[in-house]
């Protein structure tokens, strides 16, 4: 490849390759040089463009760039002669894999040889975001700890392990601790209208474990499964991993949009979040759940209503989960104590059709050996003596605040042709950016910020692939929110505007 072309093939790369959610930019630019040398694009002794006129040809910094080559450069793929410029290493580095295209199934298989790995094993690892451990603010799915009450925690976690019970230390055998499945079966009924006995609740490190098991006990390899386009990453490669065939649906002002190609190939699962769809904010129509509850009885398919944030709704009458519209036995419902507790408990909660209850929590013995009894005996005492919701109570308040300032802040964007669409609900909104926008390179200027916000085109699965920015607001401290809404209202309309 020579110099210009070398700049051309990076351009088109950065805006066509699909690149974990919130990857920096010098990463992004790091792993395409890394991937052509590894692939014999690029080949030993070529020459690569300057870091100033690769800045130029791809609108990044020149910071940007040179953090890419200085990490090529540590690793040994490129060297950098006095004279003749930053070139190709001709000695590969130690650990170095050679690619016949990186994208090639030779090449994938190349991979999984040298590194050992199954292609399940490759998805998972291919696909994974790294993300940093250092949060910034605007984060999506990033809480704010600040707010939650540790010393009464300890005190309720202390209790149980004065005295443990023998069966607290033990497995979870019996699908969770019983007065924890009693305590959000009352909590379930109450808040959310799910309709359900406490022998349908199983207790799960969260959804994620849910999706998989799920996807174990309902599936086989190579079954079509519905998935919302835009799509929640992480039940995206769960759903991958376990071999499914993932079909986009779209996802319109009511929810997810099935129309009548669709509905011509019917799906063993349909993975949804009604209540707010993520990552679009989107609450789903009455007409519309209706449509997939018929379609799901009729067809026989499964349906995984992830109700992921349903605790934070700041306006309007809730609308019931849709587990409680459901007259069939058609729907999983799924939640989890990651946003209302801390993500680190690593709980969450499953409610299964009756009919399916016993074999759910034989499965879920039998593939996840379920532990963690004494946290859940502390959540049990956490939810019945009414901490759980003041908490909730709490939280919703701080959220509903930053919410505001955050909107009142972005609301300049709209000048420039972004949208932002009304919501009421969760721990996010959504700054709607033109087709023609950028909206990863938007996300690398309000990262050069210190603003950590991630491009909707990063959750697109299918052709159909949407503009935007996804900016959490429940990390920030509340007097936080206005400046750095400031900042981030003047990088989109910055970016927007030449
Ligand atoms: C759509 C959605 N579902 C579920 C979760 C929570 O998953 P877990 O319980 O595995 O932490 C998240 C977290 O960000 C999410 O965005």
């Amino acid at each position: 490849m020579e110099s210009l072309t070398i700049s051309e093939w990076l351009l088109t790369e950065l805006k066509q390759h699909r690149f974990p959610a919130g990857m920096p930019a010098h990463r992004r630019v790091y792993e395409l040089i890394r991937r052509a040398i590894a692939s014999q694009h690029l080949t030993a002794g070529t020459r690569l463009p300057s870091t100033r006129s690769l800045s130029e040809a791809l609108s990044l910094s020149r910071n940007t760039i040179l953090a890419a080559f200085e990490q090529l450069h540590d690793e040994g793929y490129i060297v950098s002669r006095t004279g003749s410029g930053t070139c190709v290493a001709t000695t590969p580095p130690e650990g170095f894999i050679e690619l016949d295209d990186a994208q090639s199934n030779a090449g994938m298989d190349a991979l999984h040889r040298s590194l050992g790995l199954s292609k399940r094993g490759m998805l998972a690892a291919g696909l994974a975001d790294h993300p940093s451990h250092e949060v910034q603010p605007f984060a999506p799915g990033e809480d704010d700890f600040s707010t939650f009450p540790t010393q009464l925690w300890r005190r309720l976690l202390n209790k149980q392990w004065r005295a443990p019970q023998p069966a607290h230390l033990d497995y979870g055998h019996a699908g969770g601790h019983l007065p924890l499945r009693r305590a959000i079966a009352n909590y379930l009924r109450m808040s959310r209208a799910v309709n359900l006995t406490v022998e349908q609740v199983l207790i799960t490190a969260g959804t994620q474990q849910s999706i998989d098991l799920c996807a174990r006990m309902l599936t086989d390899h190579g079954d079509r499964v519905w998935v919302e386009n835009p799509c929640y990453w992480g039940a995206r490669r769960l759903l991958e991993v376990n071999g499914l065939q993932l079909h986009p649906v779209t996802v319109d002002d009511e929810g997810m949009a099935p129309n009548n190609a669709d509905f011509r190939r019917p799906p063993r699962l349909i993975y949804t979040t009604p209540s707010h769809q993520y990552p679009k904010g989107v609450v789903m129509s009455y007409g519309r759940r209706r449509l997939l509850l018929d379609y799901a009885a009729s067809q026989d398919s499964w349906i995984l209503e992830d109700d992921y944030d349903s605790e934070f709704r700041f306006e309007g009458r809730p609308l019931s989960s849709l587990q409680g519209m459901d007259q069939n036995g058609r729907v999983l419902y799924l939640g989890t104590f990651s946003k209302v507790m801390y993500p680190g408990i690593k709980l969450g909660y499953l409610v299964v059709p009756p009919d399916l209850a016993e074999s759910f929590k034989r499965g879920l013995y039998e593939l996840q050996r379920p532990g963690q009894v004494v946290i859940q005996a502390a959540l049990a005492e956490f939810i019945e003596e009414g901490h759980f919701a003041s908490h909730i109570r709490r939280l919703r308040q701080i959220y509903a605040e930053r919410r505001r300032l955050l909107q009142k802040a972005l609301a300049p964007v709209t000048r420039v042709g972004a949208r932002l669409p009304p919501a009421g609900s969760g721990l996010h909104l959504v700054v709607e950016l033109p087709p023609h926008a950028d909206d990863v390179r938007v996300a690398d200027l309000a990262a050069e910020q210190g603003l950590r916000v991630y491009p909707l085109s990063s959750y697109g699965v299918g052709d159909k692939v949407e503009k935007g920015l996804i900016v959490g607001y429940a990390y920030a401290a509340t007097e936080r929110i206005a400046p750095y809404g400031r900042i981030l209202a003047d990088v989109i309309q910055a970016a927007l505007s030449y």
